[in-house]
């Protein structure tokens, strides 16, 4: 079975993220990285329910934090839940949304459409304001403070067409090999993974694959050769879980 069709049967809600909700412990370590505190206004974008304002608030001291869904359910259950003066949920498209008063946003979207059109909009904000993405930075973006998968953006953005750049901003290195693909992989599913996860070490190889050789395709790998670790996963996924990789490095 290909790695794609392995997908395919997995929850699609899941896959979309559109359904995935961040564990607690992650809003913490993103609110002590971007040292949100009371003098910030905070815009969690898609926020699915109130979690992470009800922590800017309760925890962070925050003078307002502004939750945004477009799913009418999921908004009128989180002002249900948290219902306090210093909080406001919005059910809003956030492309549509008034976010100018904001100095800290969390954003989270892996869409291309969405990502580049908030690009436009973020970029028209107030000097100084930090927008944290999670795992890439903003489109041609260098990140400003990366505590990875948590990266801060500030406005005026620094852009760049150079991937090696990016790449150097985010892992330190001007290359993936198979330990900084390993390595990043494991910081991502331990970091935004549930703590009980069971499934951790199976995930991170998946993760491993996909991100050496999407290195590869985009010419960032270490080496013209596969290194001998990659071989030897692809071959484990193949033979023990009937999950293939090869034919992605023969894709153009
Ligand atoms: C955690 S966010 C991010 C999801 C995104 N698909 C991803 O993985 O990058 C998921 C939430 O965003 C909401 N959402 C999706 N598109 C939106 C939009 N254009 N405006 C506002 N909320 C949106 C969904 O209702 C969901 O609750």
């Amino acid at each position: 079975m290909k790695i794609e069709d392995y997908l395919e049967t997995l929850p699609s809600n899941l896959l979309s993220g559109e359904d995935v909700q961040l564990p607690e412990k992650s809003f913490r370590e993103i609110f002590k990285f971007v040292k949100l505190d009371e003098s910030d206004i905070f815009y969690h974008l898609g926020c699915s329910n109130e979690k992470g304002i009800e922590i800017a608030i309760n925890e962070f001291k925050v003078r307002k934090a502004v939750g945004i869904d477009n799913n009418q359910e999921k908004i009128k259950q989180a002002e249900k839940v948290f219902a306090n003066t210093k909080a406001e949920f919005r059910c809003q498209n956030i492309e549509e949304s008034d976010i100018s008063d904001a100095s800290v946003i969390l954003f989270w979207f892996t869409n291309e459409t969405v990502r580049n059109q908030m690009l436009e909009k973020f970029e028209r904000l107030k000097p100084g304001t930090k927008i944290i993405t999670i795992w890439g930075p903003l489109p041609d973006c260098l990140p400003d403070e990366v505590n990875f998968p948590y990266i801060i953006n500030k406005t005026p953005f620094r852009k760049t067409q150079n991937m090696q750049d990016q790449l150097l901003a985010i892992f330190g290195v001007k290359c993936v090999d198979f330990i900084t693909a390993w390595e990043f992989a494991e910081r991502y599913t331990k970091s935004l993974g549930s703590p009980e996860i069971k499934n951790d070490r199976f995930l991170t190889i998946i993760q491993t694959l996909i991100i050496w050789i999407n290195a590869k395709k985009l010419g960032v790998a270490c080496g013209d050769k596969i290194p001998e670790s990659i071989q030897t996963y692809i071959n484990i996924m193949k033979m023990h879980f009937d999950i293939d990789f090869e034919h992605l490095l023969n894709e153009e």
